[in-house]
């Protein structure tokens, strides 16, 4: 009986799913709920590069102007990431591991963002920054 619930559920699941997608071929504006990182269509004005190491990021407060950037995370020991807090560039994430670089295209809006490496206690131990756009 179980099984038959189960198959039943996983048929609903996939038709949901189905007409998920269906809703957001739509493209352009809109996408709120969108977590995976979309890279911004056009040319980087510049490459910001912060160093990643055990504990800390550098440079931790960095200016930019609006538009798209390049933000390359260079590695320089250990394993770490960066995000942006309070939800903003939701998706956008790059990870490094020892000297490994990373880096991606974002579409810089006007404001003031604090980024972070997410791996346990990194952040209190000082892997945390801000990013002003004006
Ligand atoms: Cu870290």
């Amino acid at each position: 009986m179980t099984r038959v619930r189960g198959r039943a559920a996983a048929v609903a699941a996939l038709l949901a799913a189905g007409l998920l997608l269906a809703a957001c071929g739509g493209g352009g504006g809109g996408g709120d709920d969108e977590k995976a990182y979309v890279e911004p269509k056009g040319p980087a004005q510049e490459t910001i590069s912060i160093e990643a190491k055990n504990f800390s990021f550098t440079p931790d407060d960095i200016s930019s102007e609006p538009g798209i950037v390049e933000l390359e995370l260079v590695g320089k020991g250990g394993l770490h990431d960066l995000v942006f807090d309070d939800g903003a560039y939701p998706g956008f994430q790059l990870e490094v591991n020892g000297s490994a670089t990373d880096a991606k295209k974002i579409d810089l809006k006007a404001g003031k963002y604090t980024f972070y490496c997410t791996f346990p206690g990194h952040r209190s131990a000082g892997m945390e920054g801000t990013l002003t756009v004006k």
